[in-house]
């Protein structure tokens, strides 16, 4: 079974950005199962490694469009992305080194790390960028 299943309590209005979130989500999913199904170390850092790349992508487009509509709410937003992105960056150099696995732990802190970030975060600049024409 998926670990985070996409609905409407995830989505920010913005149909590209619900797109990438999907994405992101489809990756922790995999790296759940994955773990599940008890993958080598070699798969988990490519998948894991996977997300973190893809999260830095997905990280930049958003910052991009609160910068280029002069959101109010970016630099606290950026220093949020900032944050997420050293604890999974830790995550992995942990992971490397062998000073830990990928654990029903670590799965579910990257389903907060992700889904809250979404819920507290993102959907703030919804409505904002809605009013600017992006949806
Ligand atoms: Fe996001
Ligand atoms: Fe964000």
């Amino acid at each position: 079974m998926a670990l985070i299943t996409w609905s409407e309590t995830l989505t920010v209005n913005i149909k590209e950005i619900d797109e990438q979130h999907k994405k992101l989500i489809a990756m922790v999913n995999e790296l759940h199962s994955a773990m599940g199904s008890g993958k080598g170390k070699d798969v988990m850092g490519k998948t894991l490694g996977g997300l973190i790349d893809y999260t830095k992508t997905h990280f930049a487009f958003e910052e991009q469009l609160m910068n280029k509509y002069a959101y109010p709410g970016y630099i606290s937003h950026k220093a949020d992305h900032d944050a997420l992105t050293k604890q999974v960056a830790e995550l992995y150099t942990k992971f490397q080194v062998g000073k830990t696995l990928v654990t029903v732990e670590v799965m579910n802190f990257l389903k907060d790390w992700l889904t809250k970030h979404i819920q507290a975060t993102d959907k703030k600049y919804s409505s904002y960028l809605n009013g600017k024409g992006i949806i």
